[in-house]
Formats: C-alpha cells, structure tokens, sequence
C-alpha cells in the first residue's frame, strides 16, 4: 500500500510500505478518508513522535470499509463501512484499528464525511462532558472555535443546552454563529475574560474548553464561574506557565489537562463508547453536523499541513488516498 512517511521532519512523502494486518483485537480499514489534525503538524515537525504500538505514519482518524478481521475481534466484519479513531496511521491506504475505537458510519453522513468526526467527538466529549461535566444552562467558553475542535465543540455545547461563547478571528465569527455560537470574540481586538464577564453578568463560563494552555492560565481563571471547570486539551500558547491559585481556589475552579492520542486501548474502546452512545444519535438527527473546510488528495498532504497552520480553515480539512 501506500502511506504519507516523513523521512527527514518537516517534510512528507507518499511512499509504498508494507501493509499492515490485524492483531489480536484489530481489524484492518481501507481508508476512504482521513482528516488533518494538528497533532499531525507536531508530528511533521518531529515534536510528537507517535505512541508504542501505533503506526508510524500520521493521521489520527479515518473512514473506510473492513478489508480483514484479526483473532478475537467479534461482531465486526469484512466490508462493513466504519469510521474510526486511530493512534497514527491514517494518511494511508490501509490502517489496522483495535475493534474498539471503531464507529458505525453516523445515519445520513457520507463514508467521506464521517471522517472528519472521530477525533473531535472523542476529544470534545470526553473534555468538555465526560471530565469537566457540563450541564445543560451552563456557559461554555470555546477557545479556537473555528478550528476543527471548536466547531464541533459549539454545537455540542448548544445540543447540550448550554449557552456557548467562542474565540475566533472576525472573519470566522459569521459561521460560528450559524453553528450556534451565542457571542463570538475576536481575541486577536478583544480582551475575551472582560467580554465573558459581561455577556454572563459577570459571572464567567462554568466550563472552558483551551487549546492555549500556559499563555491563557491567568486570563482563564479570570474568566472561570465560581465552581467552574477549565480543560486544557492544547499548548499553543506554551507548555510551562504561572497562575494566581490562589484566584482559582477562592472561585473553587479545577483545571484538567488531557490528551487522548496517549490513553490506553481500553479508556479509548470506553470513550468511544460514549460518543457513540450519546454523540451518534445528535449527529444522525442532524443537530451536530461535520464541518469540512475542504477536501484534498493524501498527496497534497504538505499542502493541507500549510493550510491548518495559516489557521485558514474553518473546520475539518479531509485528505483523500
Ligand atoms: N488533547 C487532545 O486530546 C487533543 C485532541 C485534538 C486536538 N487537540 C488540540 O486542540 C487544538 C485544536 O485542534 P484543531 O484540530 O481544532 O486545530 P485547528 O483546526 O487548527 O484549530 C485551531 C484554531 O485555533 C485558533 N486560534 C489560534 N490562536 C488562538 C487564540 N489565541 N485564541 C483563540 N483561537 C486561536 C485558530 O483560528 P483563528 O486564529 O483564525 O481564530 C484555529 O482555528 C490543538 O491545539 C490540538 O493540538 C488536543
């Protein structure tokens, strides 16, 4: 088969390679489509070398259809259509997935389209629902709402019952409001801690959803509701940082940190479970939709890379072997 391989980091190439086949729990997927995330731009640059076990080429998610079943995999089979989250590995033909971090193909979303789902339903569900807890009434503050995690964040937030507040450029603001958005904020012109306040009567988001991480911690907890929750899934701002704690414990504020790339097999077969349980059926009622910025060739991989690190995406950019 052939695989997107990075030979010296920084650079992709779209090379033949061994084809995998399914251990002891795995099946193997040919790819219809795979989805860029920025874990995969970390990993291009040679910052996020990928997990034991997973393969070694990018790609976090995938859809496609079950070309082989491996030992002690049940109720999957041969020519089953199915989307999955992967640890590595998408940017290809063909990847093999434990049978546990597949998903059926969501009602009314094509094979293509559900690639663009796994990874920020995963992340989004177990962060905002599963850790922090969101409650239908609360305020969600979304960091970054136009990238692929924050527009599915938004609508999961307004399916919830929330009340959802986003950061993003102005240029995206429009979109993230058809998504459900109830106040958008350009961070690039707008203190966003002095915007939360006053559109939540001063009050702040119960539940904040960061991508930033150590540039953010002040500002974050200034922002936070007393008893609020901050997961922090991202460091583009930086990994090491300082905060008043003392802010945080007189709000009784608590600050999760998360990856899901790195969790075990089984913690991901249970989260998996979950956005199946209670995402699935949002998404086939048409009330979480996957937003595709655009849709490229597996070759243009390096091109695709380009695009998410101009941040001029909105949404999902989807790659095509
Ligand atoms: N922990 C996990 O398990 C996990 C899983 C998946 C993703 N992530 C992380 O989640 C983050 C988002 O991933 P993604 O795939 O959605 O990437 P993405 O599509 O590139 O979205 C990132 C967004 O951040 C925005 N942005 C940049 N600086 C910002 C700032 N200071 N304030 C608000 N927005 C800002 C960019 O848009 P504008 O600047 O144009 O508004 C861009 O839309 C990444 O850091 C990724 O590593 C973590």
């Amino acid at each position: 088969m052939h695989a997107i391989t990075i030979e010296q980091p920084g650079s992709f190439t779209w090379a033949e390679v061994p084809d995998p086949t399914p251990a002891e729990g795995e099946v193997v997927v040919e790819v219809t489509a795979s989805a860029v995330n920025r874990a995969d731009v970390m990993q291009r640059q040679g910052h996020y070398p990928p997990p034991p076990g997973a393969p070694p080429y990018p790609g976090l998610e995938c859809s496609g259809v079950i070309t082989a079943v491996g030992p002690g995999v049940t109720g999957h089979h041969v020519g089953e259509r199915v989307c999955a989250l992967l640890a590595g590995g998408g940017y290809a033909e063909q990847v093999a997935v434990p049978a546990g971090q597949l998903l059926p193909i969501p009602q009314g979303l094509s094979l293509q389209e559900a690639a663009a789902l796994p990874e920020v339903a995963c992340t989004v569900w177990s962060n905002v629902v599963d850790i922090a807890r969101l409650r239908q009434g609360e305020t969600l503050l979304v960091h970054g709402g136009g990238g692929g995690i924050g527009t599915f964040a938004i609508q999961l937030g307004k399916a919830l019952g929330a009340t959802v507040i986003a950061t993003a450029r102005e240029s995206k603001h429009a979109q993230l409001k058809d998504l459900g958005a109830d106040l958008t904020i350009d961070y690039t012109s707008t203190d966003f801690v002095e915007a939360t306040r006053d559109f939540t009567d001063g009050r702040g988001a119960n539940v904040i959803l960061d991508i930033i991480g150590a540039r953010y911690l002040d500002k974050n907890v200034a922002a936070l509701a007393p008893d609020g929750r901050i997961a922090i899934i991202g460091m583009q701002g930086g990994r090491r940082g300082e905060f008043d704690l003392g802010a945080l414990m007189t709000k009784r504020g608590s600050i999760s940190a998360a990856t899901l790339r790195a969790r075990p097999i089984p913690d991901k077969a249970r989260i998996v479970r979950g956005v199946h349980e209670r995402i699935w059926p949002l998404v086939g009622a048409g009330t979480i939709r996957p937003i595709i910025d655009r849709t490229m060739a597996m070759s243009e991989a390096a091109e695709a890379h380009r695009l998410m690190e101009s941040s001029d995406h909105i949404g999902k950019i989807l790659l095509l072997p």
